[in-house]
């Protein structure tokens, strides 16, 4: 039943004598009367991973009553309520078909960051690269889901993560055991490239690209729950990139560059890279159609 409390917020609470059927309802009403984007999915994404079922056991438990469970529910819903996203509330997200733990101290990993792996991986292939043991840096990993998908899908190439968060790097060092490739990956905790040395194939990189001012009129989804390190890219949203031109220039070449950039920022990504020699190879656009991976190369 959804009540409000003494702020006017609004709460659930549910009773194990409740069905399942009922408690996906009650949080589908008050997921959109909170104005939640998707109300109906995140209502049956919660619940499912909160039983831990799937879609069709959903369906086929939905005269069961929650029982012990109920408490988790509520809890669960009304951390949603409280625009905590749904991977947060569950602790995982899947990212390139495999699951990743996501932690406070990660970014929640976006679906549009596919773009950059796809975007690495037709480098790869376009470069006469495929098959070698290629070495690949991913700066600001985060949960680690772009080094891990990439040595996922490379099983010859080994590589570097780095993060100025050591928080931030356990998560992505627990993600790489879960998948199996940790022997492959050295986890450094440093800005940018520092003392990571200098030969590389291949650099990846979602950088935090927020404008500063623009962080408090993010959704609450984000700028409440995604670290702040995660998301402040300085006065223009560019530092972090500036820092990753900078570090290329001093590897050994060639090398080829795979970036994710927000919706606006691709020429201007291009032109600071440009300075330091690089030349435009592909752009990926994401799921809006907007301009989300660039990718360039450093020649001799
Ligand atoms: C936007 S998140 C991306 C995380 C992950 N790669 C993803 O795509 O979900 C950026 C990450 O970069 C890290 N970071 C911020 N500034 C950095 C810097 N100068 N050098 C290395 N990492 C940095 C943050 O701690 C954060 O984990």
């Amino acid at each position: 039943m959804p009540s409000r409390g003494a702020e006017e917020s609004l709460l659930l609470h549910f009773w194990p004598e409740q069905s399942v059927a009922e408690a996906l309802a009650a949080m589908t009403r008050a997921f959109t009367q909170e104005g939640l984007d998707s109300p109906k999915r995140d209502a049956r994404f919660l619940l499912q991973g909160l039983l831990g079922i799937d879609g069709a056991q959903l369906l086929s438990a939905s005269t069961r009553s929650l029982g012990e469970a109920a408490a988790i529910v509520s809890e669960g819903a009304n951390r949603r309520l409280a625009h905590e996203p749904v991977s947060r509330i569950l602790g995982r997200r899947e990212f390139y078909g495999r699951e990743f733990i996501v932690t406070p101290d990660v970014l929640d990993p976006r679906p549009d960051t596919e773009a950059v792996v796809d975007l690495a991986l037709e480098v790869v292939k376009s470069s006469g690269l495929a098959g070698r043991a290629l070495t690949i840096a991913d700066i600001g990993t985060g949960s680690g889901i772009l080094i891990c998908t990439l040595l996922a899908e490379l099983p010859d190439a080994t590589g570097v993560a780095t993060d100025v968060s050591p928080a931030a790097l356990d998560v992505a060092r627990r993600n790489a055991v879960n998948l199996g490739i940790a022997d492959r990956i050295r986890f450094i905790a440093t800005s940018g490239l520092s003392s990571c040395g200098n030969t590389f194939d291949l650099v990846v990189s979602n950088p935090p690209y927020i404008v500063r001012d623009e962080i408090a009129g993010l959704d609450r989804e984000v700028k409440d729950y995604d670290p702040l390190l995660a998301l402040d890219g300085g006065a223009d949203g560019l530092d972090v990139y500036r820092e990753i031109a900078r570090n290329t220039l001093e590897l050994l070449r060639p090398v080829r560059v795979v970036l994710e950039v927000g919706s606006t920022q691709a020429e201007a990504v291009e032109g600071l890279f440009a300075a330091a020699g690089a030349r435009p190879l592909a752009r990926r656009l994401d799921l809006g159609g907007h301009t989300r991976a660039v990718a360039m190369e450093i020649h001799l």
